[in-house]
């Protein structure tokens, strides 16, 4: 079976009712490839408003969840709650969530757990600061990443992970990945993924790629065979959100 394709769209603190709205609406009214998995993360509080509006055929994620089940944790929203409101997915561990609100690994792989013991999946950010990548650690960052997730997934909870490489220098700055930068950590993905995991899980997660996505780099980059998919930012707000959509036809 090969990986489905699978593109994200996350709106970060963008958008209210109106705009949200017909971003949606475009959305419904477009011609997308049927063999492309479609997964939009609107703000926490218009989830249940875009669930509402989103036809099936997407699925939404949310931004963010919290590892703890109820409790006095103000400001945020639980496992429960996302599938209460028949939210499907997660992102968890977005470098804006590590650099800003200062989320570690441990907390990262604490959140991924509870998220698909909960029964959602989980979309897994991972990625390097340009000083990383310029001290050619990149490599060594998002292996840290990845064991802090494998120390408390077991291998079959694997199947709900999608993988997010997304190199923090290329995020909403225009400075998009080579096609060659982001296959050969792709690649590394893949056989730490093997080495650690397992065969399955090296041949059936997708990884996908994020930081800088538009309409004019997908194709490119939709063609390495370790890149299946995307995670998008500012284009997802956009019309061009489904040319990205359509860009392994
Ligand atoms: P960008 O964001 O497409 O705006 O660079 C990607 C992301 O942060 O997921």
């Amino acid at each position: 079976m090969p990986r489905k394709f699978f593109v994200g769209g996350n709106f970060k603190m963008n958008g209210v009712a109106d705009s949200l709205s017909s971003i949606v609406a475009n959305l419904n009214a477009a011609q997308v490839d049927p063999n492309t998995e479609v997964v939009i993360a609107p703000p926490s509080l218009y989830l249940l408003l875009v669930r509402q509006l989103a036809d099936p055929k997407f699925a939404v994620s949310a931004q963010n969840v919290f590892d703890k089940p109820n409790g006095a944790f103000t400001g945020e929203v639980s496992v429960e709650q996302l599938r209460d409101a028949k939210i499907d997915w997660t992102i968890v561990g977005h470098s804006e969530r590590r650099t800003i609100l200062k989320e570690d690994d441990d907390f990262v792989a604490r959140k991924t757990k509870a998220a698909i013991e909960g029964g959602l999946n989980v979309i897994l950010c991972i990625g390097e600061s340009l000083e990383d990548r310029e001290a050619d650690k990149t490599l060594d960052v998002v292996t840290r990443q990845l064991n802090a997730v494998a120390g408390v997934l077991s291998k079959e909870q694997w199947a709900k992970v999608v993988i997010a490489y997304e190199p923090i220098w290329a995020i909403g700055t225009g400075k998009v990945a080579t096609t060659q930068q982001a296959q050969e950590v792709h690649a590394t993905i893949r056989k730490w993924l093997a080495d650690k995991i397992s065969p399955e899980a090296s041949d059936n997660t997708r990884v996908i790629y994020g930081g800088s996505v538009s309409e004019k780099n997908c194709r490119d980059l939709a063609k390495e065979p370790d890149v299946d998919g995307f995670l998008v930012g500012g284009a997802s707000l956009k019309p061009a959100f489904v040319d990205i959509i359509n860009s392994n036809i």
